[in-house]
């Protein structure tokens, strides 16, 4: 099993939990192996009716280490775009449980989920721009489509965190559950996903999914493309150093 991923299975639910609290769950390589593996586990497991995400109780996940996107090197390979795109294909339902921050593809990834529960303190946050980058996860078609061009080039111009009561209303959010019955109130739901008949459920996941599948895929092609030149480029770096730094970026000399 992967270092700071917990994976357990009950009542016919997979549950793949964040763990990693010191750097506030942010996501490393392994992690993101260990986060697909979790998945391609439950999709071919008949046993497994649902999945379930969650991180920490005040932390869902910082989003990308970024240690590893400062010492990304050119034409490595994406271990988050693979989970990404796994979590993308899953053909059973996903369910999150959201509590305090969800950064980047913390936020990202909840678009690829089909039932997001969020705690009051859940602080969801799009910051590609701000980090010299540009959006993933085939969020650049998905946001637009769910919020409106203006208010999806807000939250993405700007990358200021937004309140779980925000991304409910956005769409992003099924409903807003207080901290401690959270994981509970997810769980329950995925339960009783579990209970119901498989093929019509996944049937009727793959139908909601298929107008927008080709334009997202193609979002998520084109995106890939111009993240892995930014994230090479001197206003990431910028960002990154800025980052370890503790300091405000400075991109004036751009
Ligand atoms: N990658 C690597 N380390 C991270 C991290 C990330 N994305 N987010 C947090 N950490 C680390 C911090 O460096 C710190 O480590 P240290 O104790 O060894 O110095 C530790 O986690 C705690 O983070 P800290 O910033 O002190 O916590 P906070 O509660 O003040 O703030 C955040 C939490 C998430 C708001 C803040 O850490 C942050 O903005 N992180 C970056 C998020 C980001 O830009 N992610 C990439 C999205 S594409």
């Amino acid at each position: 099993m992967a270092e700071h991923i917990a994976v357990s299975v009950q009542d016919r639910i997979l549950t793949l939990r964040l763990d990693r609290p010191e750097k506030k769950n942010a996501l490393t390589r392994g992690m993101y192996v260990g986060m697909t593996e979790a998945i391609q586990q439950a999709e071919s497991d008949s046993g497994i009716r649902a999945i379930l995400i969650t991180g920490a109780q005040d932390c869902f996940t910082a989003g990308n280490d970024l240690t590893d996107f400062a010492n990304a090197r050119p034409g490595e390979s994406s271990p988050a775009l693979v989970y990404l795109k796994t979590l993308a294909a899953a053909a059973k339902p996903v369910v999150a449980a959201v509590g305090g921050v969800a950064v980047g593809i913390g936020t990202t990834m909840l678009l690829h989920c089909d039932l997001v529960y969020a705690a009051p303190n859940a602080r969801l946050q799009l910051p590609f721009v701000n980090l010299g980058l540009c959006p993933e996860a085939g969020s650049s078609a998905i946001l637009p489509a769910l919020l409106g061009y203006g208010r999806a080039a807000e939250m993405l111009f700007f990358g200021e965190p937004f309140s779980a009561e925000a991304a409910r209303e956005a769409g992003i959010v099924n409903a807003i559950v207080p901290e401690n019955d959270l994981l509970a109130t997810a769980t329950a739901k995925a339960r009783q996903l579990a209970e119901k008949a498989p093929s019509a459920l996944r049937i009727t996941k793959a139908l909601l999914k298929r107008s927008g599948a080709g334009q997202i895929a193609d979002a998520m092609n084109e995106e890939t493309k111009h993240f892995a030149a930014l994230l090479q480029g001197p206003e990431a770096k910028e960002a990154m150093t800025a980052f370890m730094q503790r300091r405000k970026a400075d991109f004036s000399k751009f």
